[in-house]
């Protein structure tokens, strides 16, 4: 006899995150996290530092200020936002407590993988619904949908596709579902998002139904991934159970100075936008151009195919042995496609050179 897990969570397969090292190779660019191209906002850095002398000092558990700033940056009631300890946590209390044995948990054939992992953890069964052209396919998600569904999960857009889903869409999607079915909308690439058509998810949230929750993350557009920083957006009554199951200093002191001070960073969000769209643009032409067919992404990623699995391997081991590392995809069932963030000009560039190289050598 030994202590067992519940038998759900053997089911788990553990999260593999980006790699970042590559044994031999001293300048190492790490494409693989998506992790925003300039680093953190240089007022957040002279924030953790500033706070560094006080880090004997529990946090604010209301984290108000920092909800004050959000809320003062997106134009919305403090009230109903919740922080967490980066947006996976919050997305995994709202699975554990919307969730659970005998229910099911619906999301895309290649939706982001966390919601499949506390998905098990929480004992939901988990309901994968086929994409078309990568894309989520409303009427398959709403047609997947049975009477123990409780959760809906959909980053919009999606990591690792890129795609996206235009605001009637979402809204067709809420429409379908029962109100008993809580709708979370993972909106952690949001900012980058140029399509007009887009709504990030707080219009639905507003929309008074109680049930559609909206998560955001500091991990991408403003670079504090380390600091580990989410939010929702959520009905009262979301908010009232977040507020039960968090922990009661769940966002850390240095997390909320840096969070503050990366909302009220002057330009960051208009240049990180700009970089982004310009570059990823190029980086999709130079890989077309290359050979490699790219799908259309709204976030700060490209997912590159390589047409075969064998062939993403060798791509992936020709960009290593320069220096560069993306994420590979066989986890998510994508083996012939590798998933590169956009870096830098000069980083972008590198692997604009390395992938015409390979394709010259192996196209
Ligand atoms: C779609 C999506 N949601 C959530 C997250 C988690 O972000 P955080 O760092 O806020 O936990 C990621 C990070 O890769 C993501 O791609």
């Amino acid at each position: 006899m030994t202590v067992m897990p519940r038998p759900s969570i053997l089911s788990v397969e553990p999260y593999v995150g980006g790699e970042s090292k590559i044994p031999g190779v001293n300048r190492v660019v790490k494409l693989s996290s998506n992790e925003g191209a300039f680093g953190p906002p240089p007022g957040a850095i002279t924030a953790i530092q500033n706070m560094a002398a006080e880090a004997h000092r529990y946090p604010d558990g209301g984290v108000t200020a920092l909800r004050e700033a959000i809320g003062t940056r997106f134009s919305l009631d403090l009230a109903r936002i919740v922080c967490g300890n980066g947006s996976d946590e919050l997305l995994a209390l709202l699975i554990l407590a919307y969730g659970g044995e005998g229910t099911e948990l619906v999301m895309s054939a290649h939706g982001f993988m966390m919601y499949d992992i506390t998905g098990r953890w929480a004992g939901c069964r988990i309901i994968k619904v086929p994409e078309r052209n990568l894309t989520v396919d409303v009427d398959a998600m709403l047609a997947a949908v049975g009477p123990r569904t409780k959760l809906v999960c959909l980053a919009n857009p999606n990591n690792p596709t890129g795609s996206i889903l235009p605001q009637s869409e979402i809204v067709r999607l809420r429409a379908g579902l029962r109100d008993d079915i809580l709708l979370v909308l993972d909106s952690a690439y949001a900012e980058y998002v140029t399509r007009p058509d887009y709504d990030a998810g707080a219009a639905l949230v507003d929309a008074g139904g109680g049930n559609t929750v909206m998560t955001r993350t500091f991990s991408k557009i403003y670079g504090l991934g380390g600091m580990r920083l989410g939010w929702a957006y959520a009905p009262e009554a979301v908010v009232g159970v977040l507020a039960r199951v968090r922990g009661p200093f769940n966002v850390n002191a240095a997390a909320m100075a840096a969070g503050i001070a990366a909302v009220q960073e002057p330009d960051w969000i208009e240049k990180s936008i700009a970089h982004n769209t310009e570059w990823r643009g190029k980086l999709a032409a130079a890989l077309t151009t290359a050979g490699v067919k790219v799908w259309p992404s709204e976030g700060n990623f490209l997912l590159a195919d390589f047409g075969s699995p064998e062939k993403a391997k060798s791509a992936d081991a020709a960009l290593k042995s320069r220096g560069l590392i993306m994420r590979a995809m066989g986890g998510y069932g994508l083996p012939a496609c590798l998933r590169i963030s956009i870096g830098t000009g000069e980083e972008c560039q590198m692997v604009a050179d390395a992938i015409a190289a390979f394709m010259a050598q192996h196209g």
